[in-house]
């Protein structure tokens, strides 16, 4: 991310009293405000069905920063930031009222939307003249299947050209995302050992303690491997695997990941378990299981947890498992990858202090907690030979004494700036629906196991560690 304000434009968020705009983009654009990273001229143009105007827009947008916002609102700053927000109502003034308020040529549409709505969205804004000059952002899911999403990347290839397109996976925007790249390709101790003559197998983990809360319709239609593992699991994963690029720029570090996701081998029924949580106690309190949900169909056989073991075929990787799982209401929320690195083939510590002795394992914590650890052996001092696991730890907020920046300003940024590093490209997307594609529409002749129940505050059904034996889950 450059430190410099990006061109003069003017930013379009098409949806923006809903969920994500309150949450997460306003709070955004109004710290990008505050780090003097918004470009110098232009318009915040919220747009949205229902009547409102720029008086209550702003209003809104106040509220958010208020409630959202990692920095408070700060009453001498804000009204630079307030002028610049105007509104206009979708259902009287449609796309040309966007037209008429734009004030710069180029622009930067956000389409905070439901995905069902993308492709309609797209072509009212393609006819009323805004695709010259803009760039759009399109926020996962891309699309509901491999069909729909082709679908929706034919509307948007006949009308943007795949650089104008920004494809959001806000994972790509964490800070210790990112780091994955500067750990292996900066570091020439692991790169040397990351691959399947050192490496067992690679977990990685994205468990969270909330329900599904208010967006029950929403997870009705999506389900965990929709909204979680197709899009922000296989695009970290393919960070941890892909090869060095030839340079860090946009589409040499992009060109990797795609052959990464070719590599990927589909998955098949055997690979997947999925779960559904039932009442339980998270953090000590009582909770509701997914079918009492507001939103949700009693019967539902919507997954909440799916846990899956990928290949991943090519030089560097054939034979490593990877064993990946997501859910809802599990004992906390933590997101972190595991990689366990192949046993000593050595049997003389066998019998001295640990029934077997416990691989290397490397750990790299992406939320809450910001760290990197290793775990290896040690003797435990005394007149015995005995051997236990120790831990070397590197944690962000230790080292460096600050918060990483939140996902959403910089990815903002980086579209602003028309940089595509941390966007997924399209022929990544497809082959991400390719990979799940046979095992998404269960139960089908070949595929039909159900969904499992586990307990909200677990670490999901007893299938998923049958899935992983003999190995274990980090964390269990
Ligand atoms: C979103 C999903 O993409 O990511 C949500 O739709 C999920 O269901 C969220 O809760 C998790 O994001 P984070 O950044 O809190 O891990």
């Amino acid at each position: 991310m450059s430190l410099e304000r990006p061109a003069d434009q003017d930013i379009v968020i098409v949806g923006a009293t809903g969920d994500l705009a309150r949450r997460k983009l306003l709070p955004a654009l109004y710290n990008l405000h505050l780090a003097n990273l918004l470009p110098e001229k232009g318009k915040i143009i919220g747009y949205a069905r229902g009547a409102s105007d720029d008086s209550k827009f702003r209003q809104l947008a106040a509220g958010a920063v208020r409630e959202f916002s990692h920095t408070p609102l700060d009453e001498a700053s804000w009204p630079a930031f307030a002028e610049r927000l105007a509104f206009v109502t979708g259902s009287t003034e449609g796309f040309a009222g966007v037209r008429r308020r734009c004030e710069q040529a180029a622009r930067l549409l956000y389409l905070s939307v439901p995905a069902s709505a993308f492709e309609d969205t797209i072509r009212q804004i393609a006819d009323a003249g805004l695709v010259d000059g803009a760039r759009l952002i399109i926020e996962k899911p891309f699309g509901h299947d491999l069909a729909s999403s082709r679908a929706l990347a034919k509307t948007t290839s006949e009308r943007f050209g795949e650089q104008q397109v920004f494809r959001i996976d806000h994972y790509l925007g964490k800070e210790t995302v990112q780091n994955i790249l500067v750990f292996r390709f900066g570091n020439s101790l692991y790169e040397r050992v990351w691959h399947r003559d050192a490496i067992d197998h690679v977990q990685f983990t994205v468990a969270e303690s909330i329900g599904v809360d208010s967006r029950g319709d929403f997870y009705e239609e999506t389900g965990a491997l929709r909204d979680i593992l197709q899009n922000h699991v296989l695009q970290v994963l393919s960070l941890l695997t892909m090869e060095a690029p030839s340079s860090f720029k946009s589409e040499a570090v992009r060109d990797e990941k795609a052959k990464l996701f070719y590599a990927m081998r589909p998955l098949s029924c055997d690979d997947l378990v999925r779960g559904q949580y039932t009442a339980g106690a998270v953090e000590g309190r009582r909770v509701p299981g997914y079918r009492e949900e507001e939103g949700v169909d009693p019967q539902s056989n919507v997954e909440t947890f799916a846990a899956m073991r990928l290949h991943i075929d090519n030089w560097r990787w054939a034979g490593v498992p990877f064993y990946l799982r997501t859910g809802k209401r599990m004992a906390r929320r933590t997101t972190e990858v595991a990689v366990i690195f192949r046993e000593s083939p050595v049997t003389y510590f066998h019998g001295t202090g640990i029934e077997r002795l416990k691989p290397n394992m490397l750990n790299i914590s992406i939320q809450p907690e910001e760290r990197i650890s290793f775990q290896f052996l040690a003797k435990v001092p005394g007149t015995e030979m005995r051997v236990e696991p120790v831990e070397m730890d590197f944690s962000y907020g230790e080292s460096f004494k600050v918060q990483p920046a939140e996902a959403y300003e910089r990815l903002l940024h980086d579209a602003m700036d028309g940089d595509h590093t941390l966007f997924a490209r399209a022929d990544s997307v497809d082959r991400a629906w390719e990979v799940v594609e046979p095992v998404l529409h269960e139960p089908t002749a070949d595929c039909s196991h159900q969904v499992a129940p586990y307990p909200a505050g677990s670490w999901g059904p007893p299938q998923a560690a049958e899935l992983i034996a003999p190995r274990l889950w980090h964390p269990r």
